[in-house]
């Protein structure tokens, strides 16, 4: 199979993310290519399932994405996609957490995910929020362990739905 990872990225840390997806997609045998939305118009939107991610900016995915989702969703009706986001880190004080909550919650990879969802791309259940320490980054710890064992998951769950279809 050929997937795309097709991302956003002001900072380079959901770069980051994708092209530790991109890599990982690669190692499980598969073709790729990824996107980076920001850069170019014209871009290789040909593949068999879709990843598609955005730094939260207001809780939005970027303006950007909004519309690549627009020009490929056509394009992948029925086929398998996925949705990742970076966000600020959660806090770990309770309180600190109920605050930041508004910002943090249903961000832009839950938008991704609707959106796509709406077009008629066959999501993946799961969205990977990968967490930034700071606004400009670093992603925090581990992050980049937990998109690959992300884009495992995914995987895994087109050859289930192959052995069931
Ligand atoms: C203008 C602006 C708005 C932001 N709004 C949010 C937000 O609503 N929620 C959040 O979790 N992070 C927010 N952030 C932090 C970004 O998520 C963070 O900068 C981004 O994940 C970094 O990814 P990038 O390096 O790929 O650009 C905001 C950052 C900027 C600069």
């Amino acid at each position: 199979m050929k997937g795309i990872v097709a991302f956003d990225s002001m900072y380079g840390n959901t770069k980051n993310v994708a092209e530790a997806m991109a890599d990982e997609i690669r190692a499980q045998g598969h073709e790729v290519a990824l996107v980076n939305i920001g850069q170019t118009l014209k871009f290789d939107d040909d593949g068999d399932f879709i990843l598609i991610g955005s730094p939260t900016r207001m809780k939005q995915m970027t303006f950007r994405t909004k519309r690549f989702i627009k020009k490929v969703r056509k394009k992948y009706v029925g086929k398998p996609g996925a949705a990742f986001e970076t966000t600020l880190r959660v806090p770990t004080d309770p309180v600190a957490r109920q605050k930041a909550s508004k910002w943090i919650d249903n961000a832009a990879g839950e938008k991704i995910k609707a959106m796509a969802e709406e077009g008629g791309i066959r999501m993946f259940g799961e969205v990977l929020r990968a967490e930034v320490v700071d606004t400009y980054g670093p992603l925090m710890p581990n992050t980049l362990d937990r998109s690959r064992e992300f884009v495992r998951r995914f995987l895994d769950s087109l050859q289930v739905e192959g052995r069931e279809g």
